[in-house]
């Protein structure tokens, strides 16, 4: 993949912050007899404590920051969001939300509002959060935009035991970590980080156990053989990931959007360099050694995976669509005019918004919306469009 402008310089301050962090990290290759996978350099990278790029201070969303998420485009998403929460709430007469990964907050605040609109505001409306800086900038949020809410609010250190009502979570499963590998000599190998000439680089060795498995089970389920040369991504850590939700979930729903293809999509011949991408100030490219600690780097999902963990977990799925029909079947059209009636606010810019939301070229069918569910049997107005569940 190209970049798509060239990087801008880091500030002397920038560099520093960097340099530390990738100093840690060539300590952790050291110990690691010169090699770690992807998987723990990506966690490093966004999440060490006090350096990783979700762990310290950059920016991150929004104009001034690296990247633009879906609430942060527009209060439009969160109202159609919540509009689905408030329909589960009444379904199961009571409930909290829990929404992990909340990233500045503005999701969270969006969604009390409109809840409390719908009369429909959760008993408690919780965060699990793995960045302690994030948690302090969410609770800014919420203190400016939705204080009469706060009390409402909680932070978690941990999945709670037992959960009722609906889990939400937008653009966190790109930023679990994941393992690389590359088709060599039709052997599989498992594409690691190595420090040569005095740099992070990628390096590579036999594919071994989880990882082996799982490239050959994908390879099984297509019905060929990846190509040689052919590299891209596995998420090893969703499953248990999804697991854990799963167990907390007692009855509800939840709700994950991301950026992500079924497999068979996902892994097709054409796709031969992966889906890494990494975001420095609305630049985008694909190399994850640039600037480490201050860009963020995901991956798309492989919403097949998603699926089956979730039915190993006895959960089932409620619904599988795009973005954009996700939102026009909660009637983001309908918000439009409310929005501008109840606001005053500019019709052209919140249309612009809507736009960037639900356009195919935008965000509309890049994001898919999956809807997993224990004990609700109501059909979920967001797939009522159309569900794209048989293409998992
Ligand atoms: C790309 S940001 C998205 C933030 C926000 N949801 C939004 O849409 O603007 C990813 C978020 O997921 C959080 N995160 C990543 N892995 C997590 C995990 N295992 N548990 C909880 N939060 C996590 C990050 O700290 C960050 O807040």
């Amino acid at each position: 993949m190209a970049v798509s402008a060239p990087l801008p310089p880091l500030s002397a301050a920038e560099s520093e912050h960097s340099e530390r962090l990738v100093a840690r990290i060539h300590a952790e290759i050291e110990a690691g007899e010169g090699w770690i996978s992807f998987a723990r350099f990506m966690e490093m990278a966004l999440y060490e404590p006090g350096l990783g790029y979700y762990s310290a201070g950059a920016t991150k969303f929004g104009a001034a920051g690296d990247f633009v998420t879906a609430p942060e485009i527009s209060p439009l998403f969160s109202r159609c969001l919540a509009r689905q929460c408030a329909d589960v709430l009444r379904t199961l007469g009571s409930g909290s939300l829990l929404e992990v990964g909340a990233g500045s907050g503005t999701m969270a605040a969006d969604m009390l509002n409109e809840l409390e609109a719908l009369d429909a505001l959760p008993d408690r409306y919780l965060i699990l959060e793995v960045s302690a800086e994030l948690r302090e900038r969410q609770l800014a949020t919420i203190a400016a935009s939705a204080a009469r809410h706060a009390r409402r609010v909680e932070w978690l250190d941990a999945l709670p035991r037992k959960f009722s009502g609906v889990i939400v979570a937008n653009e966190v499963l790109d930023a679990i970590p994941v393992e690389r590998f590359s088709i060599r000599s039709s052997a599989v190998n498992a594409l690691g980080v190595t420090w040569q000439l005095n740099r992070l680089d990628w390096s590579e060795t036999r594919a071994q156990g989880e990882l082996l498995q799982a490239v050959r089970a994908i390879e099984e389920e297509l019905g060929s053989p990846f190509p040689e040369g052919y590299s891209s991504e596995v998420n090893l850590r969703v499953r248990p990931w999804i697991k854990s939700l799963a167990r907390a979930l007692s009855a509800g729903v939840m709700l994950f959007i991301d950026y992500g293809l079924p497999r068979r999509q996902y892994y097709r011949p054409e796709r031969a360099a992966g889906t890494l991408l990494c975001h420095f100030r609305h630049r985008y490219h694909d190399d994850p050694f640039v600037a480490v600690g201050l860009q963020d780097i995901g991956a798309w999902v492989d919403f097949t995976a998603v699926a089956e963990a979730a039915v190993e977990s006895r959960l089932e799925v409620a619904g599988f669509t795009t973005q954009a029909h996700f939102l026009m079947g909660l009637g983001i059209d309908r918000q439009l005019v409310q929005v501008g009636e109840r606001e005053l606010v500019d019709r052209i810019s919140i249309a612009r918004q809507a736009m960037l939301l639900t356009l195919p070229g935008e965000m509309g069918e890049r994001f898919k919306v999956l809807g997993l569910a224990r004990g609700v049997n109501t059909p979920l107005a967001g797939f009522a469009l159309r569900d794209l569940a048989a293409s998992l």
